[in-house]
């Protein structure tokens, strides 16, 4: 059965931009509710440690570099099938394979700057939300 908890960040290039309220009002407007929401910015390490399944892949170090370098919107989502729900929102990894209306199609520059990560599956949602938040921080 699928589970009611994703995970979310905003990433730089999209806050950078000023589309963090654009982005969150999106999500709203879909059906999530926000069970816990930050702005703050990961150092190198936590980045590394974040996306450690990509480590090896061409794009790790560039992709390391890119979620350090500037604040992120972090969030803990809730909805019924929240997991599938808000990837469906956001779209392809690749903006250019996006659908319309998507987030990825309207805010992203490009596979790797592609401002918002939704989580893959029930277990990383919880994994991905625990690296961000403590228990006192989610509601
Ligand atoms: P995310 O984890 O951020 O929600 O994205 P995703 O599931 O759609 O994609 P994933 O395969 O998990 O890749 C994680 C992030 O790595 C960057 N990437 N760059 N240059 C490239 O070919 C490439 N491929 C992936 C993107 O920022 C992607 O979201
Ligand atoms: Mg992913």
């Amino acid at each position: 059965m699928s589970g009611k908890i994703t995970f979310t960040m905003v990433k730089p290039d999209a806050v950078e931009q000023g589309f963090t309220g654009a982005i969150l009002g999106k999500i709203a407007e879909a059906g999530f509710r926000f069970k816990a929401l930050k702005k703050t910015q990961l150092t190198v390490s936590d980045a590394e440690r974040f996306y450690d399944v990509h480590k090896g892949r061409p794009f790790f170090r560039e992709l390391v570099d890119f979620m350090s370098s500037g604040p992120i919107v972090a969030a803990v989502l809730e909805k019924e099938n929240a997991v599938e729900d808000f990837r469906k929102l956001i779209g392809a990894t690749n903006p250019d394979q996006a659908e319309d209306g998507t987030i990825r199609k309207l805010y992203a520059r490009n596979v790797g700057e592609n401002a918002i990560h939704g989580s893959d599956s029930d277990e990383n949602a919880k994994i991905e939300s625990r690296f961000h938040f403590s228990e006192r921080e989610i509601f």
